[in-house]
């Protein structure tokens, strides 16, 4: 053989994707002509606010646009960013040293890790995670250790001092993510103030994804890692317009906070990239110059969906966490379905009940025994969506 792929070192640390499967099966139904209910990606389903469009166009009609940019992100979108954070935490950030823009928040972690860890460095990731958090490490040659995210919160903090007095060479950085995919769990201040000390005592670098920070339920707002005294001395936090703007195919993030840090990303960027297409940083800059209620719009839309989801499932005699924020729903599989596992389960879903689910395993191990609903269907389908599997069930258990 000339090429080898069992050579591709890198690839061969990444395992197989455990959506696929059911991605598969999703895209054999349709190809029968099924009608399947996807809640299996979050993959935000409605467009972006006209007025973030409209300047989008406007600025592709001008050819000093289509030059190659500023990799770390135009100054005026960099200041855009420290706007937003300053009117929505108070926290003032140097738009010059402490911000990087980024092609989504997920390029960022990745590149992030790659500028700072080295093969053998300590890394603890919560577990179960979003996937990139944990194969940004992997891809790095760096030590995958998960922690158990438990409760999120003081047992999280116990786990964590317990497994740093244990492992050696001792973790480099901890990876958290509140809003958190794909348990939808939120955190507070006290929790951050409690992961700031612990790195600050331990001399680890946090980095926290934020990337669900207005996609928050009743009244809950997420706080900013950066609220917490000392954080930057340590932190660096990642925004995301994908799901705040419904902008997720326009890849725009951030990366803010420890100077250190953002330098480090943005140099490792300035060999890969030349930035984003100008006219989306130009039409960034709207996004996160418009009113609150822009965010607020789009973050009623998937409470209404959380209660349709929740209620429905719970008339089918499911009975599901109702989550404070994100898009998504982690539901614990039901008696006697978790014989199962959760990827048997999902397909189970997807076969009687017409339902495309992400099974709990594609996020870690300790996903295991859930599966995650994401609220891109609008309410109409979330209602056909139950009430299949209200029929599912009923078939299932005569
Ligand atoms: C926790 C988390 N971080 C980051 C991302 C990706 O963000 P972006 O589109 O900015 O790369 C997602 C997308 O689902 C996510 O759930």
């Amino acid at each position: 053989m000339l090429i080898d792929p069992s050579k591709f070192h890198r690839i061969q640390r990444l395992p197989p994707y455990v959506f696929k499967e059911v991605d598969e099966l999703k895209m054999a139904a349709r190809r029968r002509g099924e009608d399947i209910i996807d809640m299996g990606m979050g993959n935000p389903d409605l467009g972006t606010p006209q007025h973030i469009v409209d300047k989008l166009l406007e600025a592709a009609g001008k050819a000093k646009n289509h030059r190659y940019s500023v990799s770390r992100g135009i100054i005026k979108l960099r200041v855009a960013m420290a706007n937003w954070y300053e009117r929505r935490y108070g926290v003032q950030l140097d738009p010059e040293t402490e911000i990087c823009a980024t092609m989504g928040a997920k390029e960022g972690l990745a590149h992030l890790s790659m500028a700072v860890l080295a093969p053998g460095d300590v890394v603890f990731v919560p577990t179960p995670n979003y996937p990139i958090h944990a194969y940004s490490v992997v891809l790095s040659d760096a030590d995958l250790r998960t922690i158990p995210l438990g409760d999120g919160g003081d047992e999280f903090i116990e786990r964590l001092e317990r497994a740093v007095k244990t492992i050696w060479p001792r973790p480099k950085m901890l990876v958290l993510n509140f809003p958190h995919n794909p348990t939808a769990k939120v955190t507070d201040l006290a929790f951050f103030e409690k992961a700031v000390a612990f790195c600050r005592e331990n001399g680890i670098i946090l980095v926290h994804d934020l990337a669900y920070a207005d996609i928050c339920f009743d009244g809950y707002k997420a706080p900013s890692i950066m609220q917490i005294p000392g954080a930057k001395d340590i932190a660096v936090e990642f925004y995301s317009l994908s799901k705040s703007y419904n902008m997720a195919g326009w890849r725009v993030g951030f990366c803010v906070g420890n100077p250190k840090l953002v330098n480090a990303l943005i140099r490792i960027k300035s060999y890969l990239d030349y930035g984003m297409f100008q006219p989306i940083q130009i039409a960034s800059i709207i996004a996160l110059d418009s009113p609150d209620s822009v965010t607020q719009e789009i973050s009623a839309i998937y409470q209404a969906r959380r209660d349709k989801l929740v209620s429905g499932l719970a008339k089918a005699g499911w009975n599901i966490d109702t989550p404070k924020g994100t898009m998504f729903a982690w539901a614990k599989i039901p008696e006697p379905f978790d014989k199962l596992g959760s990827l048997g389960f999902a397909k189970h879903l997807l076969k009687e009940a017409r339902v495309a689910v992400s099974p709990g395993t594609g996020f870690g191990h300790d996903g295991e025994g859930y599966v995650r609903f994401a609220l891109v269907e609008n309410e109409h389908r979330i209602g056909q969506a139950t009430a299949g599997i209200r029929e599912m069930f009923r078939c299932d258990v005569k």
